[in-house]
């Protein structure tokens, strides 16, 4: 554990941000948490201790480390950069990690307003979904300067299993991108071939079992496929926030002149399946749409 880390300030304690503080409060360190509905607060210090406090500004005054996990750009400016943000209350020499995932642009605006008060930065998305939290198994990309990020890397460890620095400032988000462009077409294929398995009148579940250990095979075809055919999506990685999470990665490739077609193409579809209802749906519900096109 780094010596000059003792008390760490954490501002967001949702799906993901309530189990990673708790492995902070968990290894020992003095945790101050805010969060916007102070029900979700109140539920955590019942649970790890620790101390609740009115705005972000207040959780960070005295902290070593800042982390921060909410919704998207805006929250991130409004608990950060804002009027009762986080580093309102941060002393020089303290350390920033953001772990939303927000835009490289983002990181770059941050950076830059950290650097001015001598306060460490480093946006650090992550990957792993709530069960990745709460085993404390997320993979964790960061970028930023490397001597905060050996200062933090300990500390993002209780709860990261793959911890890795990037590049400066901006490249863990860049590679959160290159996460889910991956994951979209995936999932679409994944959704087809069921989606034509039973079409085809095969037992899809035989199907899968018969091809996950090849070639096809895939970390959404062995965790979601079950799933999938039981028409099951109240779990797992929501719509709406995929949606998110494309819309920023589709502006990223509009400034970087790549083409992202199929990308571009699976965002609709889930913008259909939000027309269907289904924006708290887990990703893998690209399957419904398909197996139900009037809805779509
Ligand atoms: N869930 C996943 O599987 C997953 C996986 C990888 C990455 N992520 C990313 O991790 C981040 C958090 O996801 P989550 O699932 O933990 O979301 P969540 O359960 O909706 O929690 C969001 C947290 O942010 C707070 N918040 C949002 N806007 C705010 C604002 N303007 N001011 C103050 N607080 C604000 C919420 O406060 P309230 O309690 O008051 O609403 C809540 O504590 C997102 O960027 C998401 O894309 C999620």
């Amino acid at each position: 554990m780094p010596q000059d880390i003792s008390t760490v300030a954490f501002i967001g304690l949702g799906v993901m941000g309530h189990p990673m503080a708790g492995h902070l409060a968990g290894a020992g360190l003095d945790v101050r948490v805010y969060n916007r509905t102070t029900d979700k607060a109140t539920a955590w210090l019942a649970r790890h201790g620790g101390s609740h406090h009115a705005t972000p500004a207040e959780a960070a005054r005295d902290a070593d480390l800042v982390v921060v996990c909410v919704g998207n750009d805006d929250d991130v400016r409004q608990v950060t950069t804002g009027p009762d943000g986080a580093l309102q209350g941060m002393a020089s020499g303290s350390l920033l990690v953001d772990h939303t995932t927000a835009s490289a642009e983002l990181a770059a605006e941050l950076d830059a307003a950290c650097r001015e008060r001598r306060i460490g930065f480093l946006d650090a998305p992550v990957s792993g979904g709530q069960q990745g939290a709460e085993t404390g198994a997320l993979t964790i990309m960061c970028g930023g300067e490397p001597a905060d990020f050996e200062r933090a890397a300990p500390l993002l460890e209780r709860y990261g299993r793959s911890v890795t620095l990037m590049g400066p400032a901006g490249s863990g988000q860049l590679t959160k991108m290159v996460n889910q462009i991956c994951i979209g077409g995936l999932i679409q294929g994944l959704a087809e071939g069921l989606h034509f398995a039973d079409k085809a009148g095969l037992d899809a579940t035989r199907v899968v079992e018969a091809i996950s250990q090849g070639a096809a095979g895939s970390w959404q075809m062995d965790n979601r496929h079950r799933t999938m055919l039981d028409d099951e999506y109240a779990h797992g990685f929501a719509v709406d926030w995929m949606r998110k999470d494309l819309g920023i990665c589709l502006d990223q490739a509009r400034r970087l002149g790549a083409r992202l077609p199929v990308t571009a193409l699976v965002d609709q579809f889930y913008a259909d399946v939000q027309a269907m209802g289904g924006g708290r749906w887990d990703t893998s519900s690209l399957l419904r749409r398909l197996h139900d096109p009037d809805k779509a």
